[in-house]
């Protein structure tokens, strides 16, 4: 089921927390709307939900305007933080709930429970308490209970936020496998990138009620439209240098060391300021022009070693090496970053 925002603006009393949103997710596609605390995405979720009335626009499901209709008549399914199981309830009646409410006959319930169940593989637990489960277990729970009903629509606000690290990594593979096997159409709420990354299509990143780009994970990664976004996708995040180019070359000021930029870069720069941005995987050992800095932090990561490269100016580069690199604390060292991988961005943090 496609979902159409259009021109979607909510506002609380004064406040307006979505200014006239445009947004189409596409059907069967699973969408991450990723931002900080605070730029909306709870809001937009509960505005596809129903739960919000909005201030102006309209959304449709498929080609049908929903904008007036209740929560109920959209047919949602919704997973919140906070699981929400009800606790004298069994996980069988949790799940069945949605059902009984539409007066669907016992086998009736029984039979969709059971398939439901064995989908997000907690046959062996419906006659348990949420009590005596696990919050994976019971995040399961709470899926099966979105699910049960068939719905359209399948709206996620940070599902896997109260779990621990590995369950969170085992949930999020899991949702995305229910999502591609129903092949529903899904938006994620979260301000985790990683989670947004490798679980949905598209991301849709969000600053202060907008959608500042829309993008496939990868693409965005590689081609961010601003700072902000280059920022806001990575981890290790990526590093800035403030400096000017001129004739075509960016002049890191505390080493004043000269990186050439490409032509287009160069004419769109005018002799301005910029910032580059330079992700660590792209900082190295003989690549690009050398930047003189000292070793100012190590994480062994396993497989891989983080550095923190301290410029003269205070200013911090970071670099990922596999496990070859022998730097240590304190080492001055000359690495580099190859012209064609420095994302340069203009005054107002828009890419040149
Ligand atoms: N019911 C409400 N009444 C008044 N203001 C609200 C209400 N709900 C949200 N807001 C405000 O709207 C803005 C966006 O809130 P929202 O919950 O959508 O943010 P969010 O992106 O989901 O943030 P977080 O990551 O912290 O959950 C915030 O400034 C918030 O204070
Ligand atoms: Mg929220």
């Amino acid at each position: 089921m496609r979902i159409l925002l259009d021109n979607f603006t909510k506002k609380f009393g004064t406040l307006t927390v979505i200014d006239q949103m445009d947004l189409e997710i596409h059907s069967g596609e699973m969408i991450a709307l990723l931002g900080g605390s605070g730029c909306g995405k709870s809001t937009t979720l509960f505005s596809i939900c129903g739960i919000h009335k909005i201030n102006g626009g309209r959304i449709l499901f498929g080609d049908k305007d929903v904008t007036n209709i209740t929560s109920q008549e959209r047919n949602v399914g919704v997973v919140f933080q906070s699981f929400a199981l009800y606790p004298h309830m069994t996980v069988e009646q949790n799940i069945g709930f949605p059902l009984k409410l539409r007066k669907e006959s016992a086998s009736e319930v029984k039979r969709k429970v059971d398939e439901i169940a064995e989908m997000v593989h907690i046959e062996a637990l419906i006659h348990r308490r949420p009590g005596e489960l696990s919050g994976g277990q019971q995040q399961r729970v709470a899926l099966a209970r979105a699910l049960v009903r068939r719905p359209d629509v399948l709206l996620l606000d940070e599902p896997l936020a109260n779990l621990d690290a590995t369950l969170r990594l085992e949930m999020r593979s899991e949702i995305r496998r229910i999502q591609q096997e129903t092949g529903i159409t899904a938006v994620l709420v979260t301000h985790d990138q990683v989670e947004a990354m490798s679980m949905c299509d598209r991301i849709a990143i969000m600053d202060a009620g907008k959608i500042v780009q829309i993008s496939e994970p990868r693409e965005m990664y590689n081609n961010p439209v601003s700072d902000f976004v280059a920022g806001f996708l990575g981890s290790p995040p990526i590093a800035f240098l403030q400096g000017r180019i001129t004739d075509g070359i960016f002049v890191e000021p505390s080493t004043g060391t000269k990186m050439p930029v490409n032509a287009d870069i160069a004419k769109r720069a005018n002799g301005g300021e910029v910032r580059v941005g330079i992700r660590p995987e792209f900082f190295q050992p003989g690549a690009g022009a050398a930047i003189k800095g000292r070793v100012s932090f190590i994480e062994s990561q396993g497989r891989e070693t983080l550095y923190n490269v301290t410029l003269p100016d205070g200013n911090i580069l970071r670099s990922i090496q596999g496990s070859q690199s022998s730097a240590r604390i304190g080492d001055e060292v000359e690495w580099g970053v190859d012209s064609s991988q420095m994302l340069v961005f203009g005054r107002d943090g828009m890419r040149l």
